[in-house]
């Protein structure tokens, strides 16, 4: 088991990408700002079944990126903070904020190093859906994120399902291949990512590191930090093809298209303090 202590490189190396990334993300087609703006609802039904009534609670968004669904939670009527490591998305948020007229408030902070006065701070910590990848140290993770909740408070994650994510991406349409781990190495899985999930064609180029977290490692994780576990779940749909073969459905989430194997390809997961 690693400390993220071990991995300040590898975090830096994240950080750089996100600063990279982000200018090319405010003005995507696939994050759609404009539409937020006009007063779109970022959250998605598993998070917001998950989430509840929100209004008056102070919530925490971690790893908000450039703050869509914080500051939709905002609009909910949340307290709603939102904590990113990249201060280019940070300040890319803030800029959104004043653009939208919400009251959200961000923080540049590292997930593990949260600052000490979000200690017992929040009713509602919330994360979602490409946050786990990017950290060496399901642990400490799962420390910061109870450290910050008020007793009583409420955990939320939906996120991609580590089980999918041991097969490769880059393999023929349909070929389920195994590519990385399943359970959590200290080694980062090293990549060179040209483009972004979101804009392939953007002219950027820059090294990751990433990390898989077995479903057991997540829960231990959790369970160990104080946390009770009150739900899991795990879904066939997912808000973002893992796979470029997944198939779209009506309602907006991907799915494996009919005939693959049946897996799950999310989670979700509410504890409480
Ligand atoms: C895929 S995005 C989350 C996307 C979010 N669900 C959305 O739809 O906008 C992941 C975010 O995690 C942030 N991040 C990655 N590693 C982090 C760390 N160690 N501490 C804080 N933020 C981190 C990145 O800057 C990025 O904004």
């Amino acid at each position: 088991v690693s400390s993220f202590k071990d991995h300040f490189a590898d975090i830096a190396l994240n950080q750089a990408l996100w600063n990279s990334w982000t200018p090319h993300h405010v003005d995507s087609t696939f994050y759609d700002t404009a539409s937020v703006i006009d007063g779109r609802d970022t959250i998605d039904n598993v998070m917001s079944g998950m989430v509840g009534d929100v209004s008056g609670k102070r919530l925490l968004h971690v790893m908000c990126h450039f703050g869509h669904d914080t500051i939709s939670l905002t609009r909910r009527g949340a307290q709603a903070t939102g904590v990113d490591f990249s201060e280019v998305a940070i300040a890319a948020a803030r800029e959104l904020a004043t653009k939208c007229a919400v009251d959200t408030e961000f923080v540049c902070a590292d997930v593990y190093a949260m600052p000490e006065q979000f200690t017992g701070a929040f009713d509602c910590v919330m994360t979602s859906h490409g946050v786990l990848g990017w950290l060496p140290d399901i642990t400490g993770w799962a420390n910061a994120v109870a450290r910050c909740l008020a007793p009583g408070g409420q955990f939320h994650i939906a996120e991609v399902h580590p089980v999918i994510q041991v097969f490769d991406e880059s393999a023929p349409e349909g070929v389920l291949r195994k590519g990385y781990p399943y359970w959590h190495a200290s080694a980062p899985i090293e990549a060179v990512e040209e483009g972004t999930y979101a804009v392939p064609a953007a002219p950027t180029s820059g090294q990751a590191r990433y990390w898989n977290h077995a479903l057991s490692e997540i829960v231990t994780a959790l369970l160990g930090a104080g946390l009770r576990v009150t739900a899991l779940e795990e879904h066939s749909k997912l808000p973002w093809p893992v796979f470029p073969w997944m198939v779209r459905g009506d309602d907006g989430w991907w799915r494996l298209p009919h005939g693959a194997p049946d897996l799950p390809v999310m989670f979700s997961l509410s504890a409480s303090r």
